[in-house]
């Protein structure tokens, strides 16, 4: 699958993501190295900062299903990450972040979206 078509999965699945505070839809799909995708969406809530963001929805589901840091290749959004995801996909060691970002297709590192990330 290419970064396009993976963004394209993340593009289909944001027609779910639950966003009636900031109507803002998004979506993301990981692509885990057996070849499966596991998408997200955000996910908003009333009292604000308890909404989820699709990545962290995609990165939870995945991990649910038993998949570990440094099994993931790629992640597509159809949005530029946000901070705090930014530091999820450096946990989880992906070696591609494709997202579209002012009609512009990007595909990053984790460690150029977030250099010389908090580690333990
Ligand atoms: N959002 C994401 O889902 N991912 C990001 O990386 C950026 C922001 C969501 C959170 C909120 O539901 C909406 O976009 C507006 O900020």
């Amino acid at each position: 699958m290419t970064d396009r078509e993976l963004v394209q999965a993340a593009e289909a699945a944001s027609r779910n993501a639950y966003a009636p505070y900031s109507e803002f839809m998004v979506g993301a799909a990981a692509l885990l190295r057996d070849g499966r995708v596991v998408t997200g969406v955000n996910v908003e809530n009333a009292a604000y900062p308890l909404g989820v963001c699709a990545e962290r929805v995609a990165l939870s589901r995945a991990a649910a299903e038993g998949t570990r840091p440094g099994e993931i290749e790629a992640v597509g959004i159809t949005a530029s990450p946000c901070g705090g995801c930014r530091q999820w996909l450096a946990e989880w060691a992906v070696d591609r972040v494709a997202f579209l970002h002012e009609g512009e297709l990007l595909v990053r590192r984790p460690d150029e979206l977030l250099p010389d990330s908090f580690v333990l």
